[in-house]
């Protein structure tokens, strides 16, 4: 065996930070870089930090903000709204400094429409950038080249007047699509890589990463046959083309230049092919620097055998060197304790930090915090501005980060830039920090548990299969076993089973000592989850 330490991103729980939301330095009403810098304590490196390894941040580059950053004007710079280059300098730092591992959003599919590249392209026919997007005429009666719909409604193709050509667009108008067949626009993205790498960044969470590749011939979407839906179709050609697998790889070769880098790959999966699609990114990527988002936890139901199923099958198709990551949000979904529940929530903290892998965490929901209710007036989300009322709005859970009881729940001294939930008042991280049954406490004491147990960091999966409502699993490492417990339901359910036997280490409800003896037979109160520590 060998002696060396595993890499970081084999067991690193990772943090995902919205920069608009999580602390503003300047008092402008929106988060910034130095904000998260003056906050790092509360993540890791102190006695009662949180304890995470890593922090995911999502897109801080200049933006129109069309799409909140993911419409990037330059993707070698800090928005001045969010710092300067110095600042992402001295947050590096000091995240490095605390042993956190810094992973930024790296966005290749799409660019703003206020990118230089796009200016230039959209300019004439014949100009160089031309082919960094992709241009296409118009049918004879004017209409878009294809049916190929945008993720955020209508055509995805835009006319542009200048030059009486259609632009391609899987996302916004504002967000034309880069070309990635033009090799040039390869080596460029695989420039700003190596920009950030050598920076110092420890990897990059790759948005979108479906549309890199489409057909080549631009055929035309066939109706989805499995909707009553008429006009509802089916991305067969639209995305997932034949060398997004080849352009993945490119990226990953830029990465295995740099020791100990990793990338995260961002691809939601058609609903009936969800382990097939996971697993072809590990086969087809390459393993040791990449892996991509595992969104199960978001999509399935809360219910213990959606979850048992999926995940036993999952992590026995997983080679010993791929890293699963795990998520139970993110800033394009509802938040966890608003899907789940308040309660169940807790038995959701326990499930995601016990499992293997690199778990991501989505700030806030260490405090339990839930879905704002958004006035019309005060969207911000694109995806609700044009469809609206539908449900698709990502505002919600896009809010400050409540930190503790006073005004604008101390994120900031200004009206800030999403309104606060009113339960700030008690769901907050000052307050949260000294009551012991708290979420917050909740989470720590999960956090402190995985990063001093290298079972749960690197033992193996072995399901476990005692009741239909209870999740159950082993995480076994050299002689030792851990047991995790889940009980989805609001019933209280008594287990015997001769692999229950140990001590307890820790109960969701935090109001059972460590190391008390559990014998054969065991009874979960509701939604309870336990960390056994087999005999
Ligand atoms: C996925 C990002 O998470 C989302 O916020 C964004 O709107 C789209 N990709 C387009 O970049
Ligand atoms: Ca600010």
């Amino acid at each position: 065996m060998s002696h060396h330490q595993p890499a970081w991103f084999k067991s690193a729980v990772l943090y995902q930070i919205y920069p608009r939301s999580f602390y503003d330095s300047n008092n402008d009403g929106i988060g910034d870089l130095p904000g998260i810098t003056q906050k790092l304590d509360y993540l890791a490196g102190k006695h009662d930090s949180l304890g995470v390894n890593a922090i995911w941040l999502s897109p801080f580059y200049p933006s129109p903000l069309a799409d909140f950053g993911y419409d990037v004007s330059d993707h070698c710079a800090v928005d001045p709204m969010y710092g300067t280059l110095k600042d992402f300098k001295d947050l590096l730092k000091a995240a490095h400094e605390r042993e956190i591992k810094v992973i930024v959003d790296f966005i290749p599919n799409h660019t703003s429409n206020q990118h230089a590249w796009f200016q230039e392209s959209r300019s004439s026919k014949d100009n160089p950038k031309r082919n960094w997007y992709t241009w296409q005429d118009a049918k004879p009666d004017g209409s878009p080249p294809n049916n190929w719909l945008s993720n955020f409604g209508g055509s995805a193709w835009t006319l542009d007047k200048k030059t009486g050509q259609y632009y391609l667009h899987s996302f916004l108008p504002e967000q034309p699509d880069l070309n990635w067949d033009n090799p040039e626009v390869r080596a460029a993205m695989k420039d700003v890589l190596r920009f950030w790498l050598d920076l110092g960044v420890d990897g990059f969470r790759v948005d979108a990463v479906y549309w890199l590749s489409k057909d080549p011939e631009l055929r035309k979407d066939p109706a989805n046959l499995s909707t009553p839906e008429p006009n509802d179709i089916r991305p067969r050609y639209s995305k997932a083309g034949p060398h997004l697998y080849k352009y993945l790889q490119e990226i990953a070769g830029v990465l295995k230049a740099y020791p100990d880098r990793f990338m995260i790959t961002e691809a939601y999966p058609e609903k009936w092919r969800n382990i097939v699609s996971y697993i072809k990114f590990y086969k087809n990527v390459a393993p040791s620097v990449s892996a991509p988002f595992n969104f199960e936890g978001i999509d399935l139901p809360w219910e213990a055998k959606a979850f048992q199923s999926f995940i036993d099958r999952f992590q026995a198709k997983l080679h010993t060197t791929y890293v699963p990551v795990y998520n139970l949000g993110n800033h394009d979904k509802p938040r966890l304790a608003t899907r789940v529940g308040p309660v169940a929530a807790r038995t959701a903290a326990m499930l995601l930090l016990t499992l293997p892998g690199m778990p991501i965490m989505y700030y806030g929901d260490e405090i339990g915090m839930t879905n704002a209710l958004i006035m019309p007036s005060e969207v911000k989300d694109p995806a609700e501005k044009n469809q609206p009322g539908l449900g698709y709005g990502r505002d919600p859970e896009r809010t400050p980060l409540q930190w503790d009881a006073t005004a604008h729940a101390g994120f900031s001294k200004h009206k800030t830039w999403l309104p606060i939930p009113e339960n700030y008042r008690y769901i907050n991280i000052d307050s949260e920090a000294t009551e012991p049954y708290s979420m917050l406490s909740l989470y720590k004491q999960l956090l402190s548990l995985r990063n001093g147990l290298a079972t749960l960091k690197y033992g193996r999966y072995h399901p476990l299969m005692l009741h239909e409502d209870v999740l159950a699993y082993q995480r076994r490492h050299g002689k030792e076993r851990l047991t995790v417990l889940l009980n989805f339901s609001d019933a209280p359910i008594a287990l015997t089973s001769r692999s229950i036997r140990g001590k307890l280490l820790l109960s969701t409800h935090l109001d059972i000592a460590a190391g008390s003896p559990v014998v054969a037979e065991l009874t979960l109160r509701p939604h309870e989850g336990v960390v056994i520590q087999n005999a």
